[in-house]
């Protein structure tokens, strides 16, 4: 008997588990990325250098295969590509459609909370920037304006004066696929990630992490932490808030993702969905801080086979840090990072940059160096392993020649 193929919908950083974990499970791995050079590539046995956008192109390059299941952690992008390709190889896991659509649109997504009738701040979404500059002069700033159909926070911007507010749309829509803007009223607040695990219409694994962003304009992931400091109620409250949302999606079985801010009148604000594995490391902070697999999960669920989700019973405080960089140039050399994994608190290590490579500021989320996990006592004791680590950590970095340089 040949051996089954999972496609993996993109071959980034947070798709590369996938393609570790699919082999691990006896599958054969067909990856799919634009990029030729994608992290995941080497790691596929066969690659497509392909869109993950337009499934019958894939679906024409592979031919009639039989395909055990289609993944795409991390990507809102490739569910419209799950789905179809799921649809057209009979896989045993079908994604629901309306959570394919509020993954990938977030003024939809924003639609059904207000449905449930679970806490809303207001906005408003359109495809023409004029009709959405008009539109949003009732709003109340500052403003978020992002494109409807992005992810890692490209196009996002948050606008304090109402002059910047045609600029913001403009950059909005070069990074919207569809021309669909969202502007909203800023929450103010603490942020935190929900990584869940539907199964049976039910969120059977609920991880909540707080968040740290970078600051305005950009709003982008910087650290995750669990466990997040809540109460029992609230924990309560957002736990039957996601299976409202759930419901309301025909969710009822596989990963989602959902971004929640705690606002300052306590309530529980709903920002955006993803019915997939998270981005940012998620799953590997997971299995770090509750020695669970949500990877595997994910391919077993999408094959048709019981996915396992048992849990450790109490985590150590565990952080998920983004390395950056804050200026445009190239890798001249990186030192210190076995003297960082052999520091006892630090889990774990990745990077994703080379000596030679290009790096960029981190103004979305896609320019990430790579993630350092640290699992510590106190939060106290990680903050101080945290410190160490990202002074011993080098990552020398020539930066680009501005044009002043140039000329003078
Ligand atoms: N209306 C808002 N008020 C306050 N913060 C927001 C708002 N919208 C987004 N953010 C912050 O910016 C982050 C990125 O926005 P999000 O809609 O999740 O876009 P992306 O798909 O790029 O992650 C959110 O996770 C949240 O922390
Ligand atoms: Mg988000």
């Amino acid at each position: 008997m040949s051996t089954a193929n999972l496609i993996i919908l993109g071959a980034g950083e947070d798709q590369v588990p996938a393609y570790v974990e699919g082999r691990r499970l006896g599958y054969r791995i067909i990856g799919v990325d634009q990029k030729p050079d994608a992290l995941g590539a080497s790691l596929a046995d066969e690659f497509l250098c392909l869109t993950t956008r337009e499934p019958e192109a894939i679906a024409r390059r592979l031919g009639a295969i039989d395909v055990a299941a289609v993944i795409s952690p991390a990507s809102d992008a490739a569910q419209a590509s799950v789905a179809a390709l799921s649809r057209h190889y009979g896989t045993a896991f079908q994604p629901a459609p309306d959570a394919v659509r509020a993954s990938e649109d977030k003024g939809y997504f924003l639609s059904v909370v207000e449905k449930l009738g679970l806490p809303r701040y207001r906005s408003v979404h359109d495809s023409d920037p004029d009709a959405l500059a008009r539109a949003a002069a009732g709003l109340r700033y500052p403003l978020v304006v992002k494109p409807a159909d992005a992810s890692g926070s490209k196009g996002l911007r948050c606008v304090t004066d109402p002059a910047d507010l045609p600029g913001a749309i403009s950059t909005a829509r070069k990074h919207s696929f569809s021309g669909e803007i969202v502007v909203e009223e800023f929450v103010s607040g603490t942020h935190y990630s929900v990584e869940c695990f539907a199964r049976d219409g039910r969120p059977e694994l609920t991880i909540v992490t707080e968040r740290t962003l970078t600051p305005m304009p950009h709003m982008i992931s910087v650290s995750h932490l669990v466990p997040a400091s809540l109460s029992c109620a609230v924990r309560a409250r957002l736990q039957d808030m996601v299976t409202a949302v759930l419901a309301e999606l025909g969710h009822r079985n596989g990963p989602v993702n959902l971004d929640v801010i705690a606002g300052e009148d306590e309530k529980l604000y709903f920002v955006e969905l993803g019915a997939r594995l998270g981005g940012n490391g998620m799953p590997r902070l997971a299995a770090h801080a509750y020695g669970v697999n949500t990877v595997a999960a994910a391919i077993r669920l999408a094959a048709g086979r019981p996915p396992e989700l048992t849990t450790h019973a109490e985590p150590r405080v565990v952080m998920l840090r983004i390395l950056t960089a804050d200026t445009e140039g190239v890798v001249t050399g990186i030192a210190g990072a076995d003297a960082v994994r052999a520091l006892p608190d630090v889990a774990a290590l990745e990077l994703f940059k080379e000596p030679g490579q290009r790096v960029h500021p981190y103004t979305q989320a896609a320019h990430k160096l790579g993630y350092l996990i640290v699992a510590a006592d106190t939060r106290e004791s990680l903050q101080r392993t945290l410190d160490t680590a990202l002074t011993t950590l080098c990552i020398d970095i020539e930066p680009d020649q501005t044009p002043q340089e140039i000329t003078s």
